[in-house]
């Protein structure tokens, strides 16, 4: 029997209209544009307006996106995994939700929460139901991150975007697609970098609202220094094991949480400047859709047979690298 790859086929994206410039957050806190394009790279970020309206709005859109240009019926889709860290709800499941919003109806759909690697841990999660018999499964990060980001707090509202992008994963006997995989996680991390309250261990109080702690709380330099390091680690190792020189590597497609950290994780790998997918810039940290959204952006600039590393960090800790090699020339 011939080996199954799992394979890229399509990429959706979906970005919020209203900007948030490094200007506009100068009025709300303390800080300044040149604070921010120096330290992390950010000039602006996209946040999602409108009472009621949560991820799984970015995400259906993203996937109506992916399905339209795929050219797929919402009912051959076989699987639909979601990753977030800002679901609609604790419950019912945000891919449950977006599935329903998009019209695809009674398929195995779940939410996967492993932060800003949470792409990474989807893929390679649709990688293995692909190679196990489906057929089109769909993988969506999709982030309301301005709903979990306290607006006077400094050290991380500067940081976050919200948006959503989608790709379709399917079968193929060709050596292409993702052909290497290494996933992480060390959870003695937990408590530089999470949401306080609203889960089982503290639930909501008023005394939790009081001291917002259903925001992001990160202790910055602690995570820098974890995400430098390991994120660097597993994308050389990742290089050593798949026998690939710096040159072989067409593209890096890293986590954008901080232009610093994605520039030592190139340098370390060897990688030049112009093969690292950098969006920081205009969209911010918007966790598990940054490496999706990166893709959807330079898609046309992709080729059949490109040599792809993925790279990310997040919160608990995770991290991890992906090896692909891109499916499809966008022009045929
Ligand atoms: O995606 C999930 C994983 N997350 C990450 O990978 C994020 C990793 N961490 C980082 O990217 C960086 O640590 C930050 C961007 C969050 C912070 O940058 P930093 O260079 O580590 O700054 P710092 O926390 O050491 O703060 C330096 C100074 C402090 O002032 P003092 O104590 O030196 O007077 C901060 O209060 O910068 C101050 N500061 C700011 N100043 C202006 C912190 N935030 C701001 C701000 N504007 N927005």
């Amino acid at each position: 029997m011939k080996k199954i790859n799992a394979v890229i086929t399509g990429v959706g994206a979906y970005l919020p209209e209203y900007v948030l410039t490094n200007e506009e957050l100068s009025t709300m806190v303390d800080t300044s544009d040149e604070w921010i394009m120096t330290r992390v790279g950010i000039k602006e970020r996209r946040i999602l307006k409108g009472e009621g309206k949560g991820a799984s709005d970015m995400g259906a859109e993203a996937v109506k996106e992916l399905l339209r240009k795929t050219g797929t019926k919402p009912e051959e889709v076989d699987l639909l995994i979601c990753a977030t860290v800002t679901p609609d709800h604790i419950f019912p499941g945000t891919s449950a939700i977006i599935c329903d919003k998009v019209g695809i109806r009674n398929i195995q759909s779940f939410d996967i929460n492993a932060a800003c690697s949470g792409f990474l841990y989807a893929l390679d999660t649709a990688s293995k139901f692909v190679q196990t018999g489906h057929k089109k499964v769909v993988v969506v990060g999709a982030e309301k991150m301005s709903s979990i980001t306290d607006y006077t707090d400094r050290t991380t509202c500067v940081l976050f975007g919200d948006a959503s992008a989608a790709v379709m994963v399917e079968p193929t006997e060709e050596e292409i697609g993702v052909l290497d995989t290494i996933l992480r996680s060390d959870g003695m991390g937990r408590s530089h970098l999470q949401m306080k309250a609203g889960g089982s261990v503290k639930p909501a109080s008023h005394e939790t609202i009081d001291n917002k702690e259903h925001c992001v709380y990160q202790e910055g330099q602690a995570v820098f220094k974890h995400a430098v390091s390991n994120m660097a680690d597993v994308s050389v190792e990742i290089m050593e094991k798949n026998n690939l020189a710096a040159d072989d590597v067409a593209w890096l497609v890293p986590h954008q949480a901080n232009l610093r950290i994605i520039d030592a994780t190139a340098r370390r790998m060897g990688v030049g400047k112009e093969k690292v997918m950098i969006n920081i810039e205009k969209y911010g940290n918007t966790t598990s859709a940054t490496i999706p959204l990166c893709l959807w952006e330079w898609e046309k600039q992709l080729k059949k047979g490109d040599n792809i590393v993925l790279a990310a960090f997040g919160a608990g800790f995770t991290w991890g690298s992906v090896y692909l090699k891109w499916g499809y020339d966008t022009n045929q």
